[in-house]
């Protein structure tokens, strides 16, 4: 276990500042998810952690210790590398127990590790086999063996899950929590996938161009999101952003004002809608007729795309319920689960 501390951050690539004065500091045994659309300096930044980039300005402190001298190999760190990066010559458990005999570590300890590890990431049978004879996903899975059978104090993850398919991915991340509880390093673990961030991190950092836009637990992140930003990259199906009409029906002391109302949107998840029935509740808001346009199933709900108001909104509805297109349904919404966010600054104006 280890506590990170990134102070001030920057890197530049020629003239193009890739980090830009990045704060974050992570606990000890914490698992952080950190997220952010291609090219935002996720990768970048797990590299100047694991000593393989030089900064510009700011420092890096492991347990209050200045990394900044500390050559990468004497770091404690290990890195699942996004291109996986395994060593061709060598064997599965060659290139899983490479770095512990390196280490001089007893045979017999790098034996049981490497055999433990193989065998939660379902890849004791391809010990024997070099990474040419492996598919994409076993390649990945041998990446991850390799950095967790080390028992380092930090672990990072560069995108460790993206060649597996759906259901291996979904198992593999069940692992990684479980190992993670085992071994109680300290993870970093860079994700594009909501399912992935939301069920994996204790906190979630959220990076775009650079520099840090938020960071929270995750039910944070997803219920009380600082910025539209925020608000569309996290959560899966989008949050529904309406404009308009609607907007002057919200009770809100920021909606009164008709100037100020059309520098707004408005944002609700598809599960924050409701379909009216029965009485309207204090936290509740009558919306109107939702005009279905199509429904798609999604197993245990379903998907009611349609116009409310002349706008796009997406509702998530339980899936035994039969809709057909152009029914109209009378809708409300959620108010506790509704945001406004300001049209220029794109802040969530409904924070407290
Ligand atoms: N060695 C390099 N020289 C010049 N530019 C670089 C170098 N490495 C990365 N970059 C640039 O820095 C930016 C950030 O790259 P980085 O790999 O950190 O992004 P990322 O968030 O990991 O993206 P992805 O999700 O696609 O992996 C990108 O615009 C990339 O092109
Ligand atoms: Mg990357």
């Amino acid at each position: 276990m280890a506590k990170i501390e990134f102070s001030k951050i920057s890197k530049s690539y020629g003239t193009a500042q890739i980090l830009k004065g990045i704060d974050l500091q992570i606990s000890s045994g914490e698992f952080l998810v950190l997220v952010g659309p291609s090219g935002c300096g996720k990768s970048t930044l797990l590299r100047t952690l694991a000593g393989l980039e030089k900064l510009d300005s700011g420092e890096i402190k492991v347990d209050d210790r200045n990394i900044h001298n500390v050559e990468p190999q004497n770091r404690d760190i290990a890195m699942v590398f996004q291109n996986y990066a395994l060593y061709p010559h060598m064997d599965v458990s060659e290139n899983m127990s490479f770095a512990m005999k390196l280490q001089k570590r007893p045979a017999k300890e790098i034996k049981e590790h490497v055999t433990q590890i193989a065998r939660l990431l379902q890849i004791e049978h391809l010990l024997n086999r070099k990474p040419k004879d492996l598919s994409g996903g076993q390649c990945q899975r041998v990446a991850l063996g390799r950095a967790l059978a080390r028992k380092t104090s930090i672990v990072l993850f560069d995108e460790p899950l993206s060649n597996l398919d759906a259901h291996l991915r979904s198992q593999m991340r069940v692992e990684i929590k479980r190992l993670h509880q085992s071994l109680k390093s300290t993870m970093i673990y860079v994700t594009h996938d909501q399912m992935e961030a939301t069920t994996m991190g204790d906190r979630i950092a959220v990076l775009k161009d650079g520099a840090i836009e938020q960071v929270g637990t995750p039910t944070e992140i997803y219920h009380r999101p600082k910025n539209l930003f925020i608000a569309s990259f996290i959560g899966s199906p989008e949050m529904n952003l309406i404009e308009g009409a609607l907007l002057a029906k919200l009770p809100w002391p920021e909606t009164q004002d008709e100037t100020r109302r059309s520098n707004q949107i408005l944002g609700v998840r598809p599960e924050a809608f409701k379909i009216s029935q029965g009485p309207i509740l204090p936290h509740e808001l009558e919306l109107g007729a939702f005009h279905i346009e199509l429904s798609e199933n999604l197993g245990g709900q379903q998907m009611l795309h349609g116009l409310l108001e002349g706008q796009n909104v997406r509702i998530l509805v339980d899936s035994m319920d039969s809709f057909c297109k152009d029914q109209k349904l009378s809708l409300k919404i959620d108010l506790t689960k509704a945001h406004l966010f300001d049209k220029q600054t794109g802040l969530n104006q409904r924070l407290s």
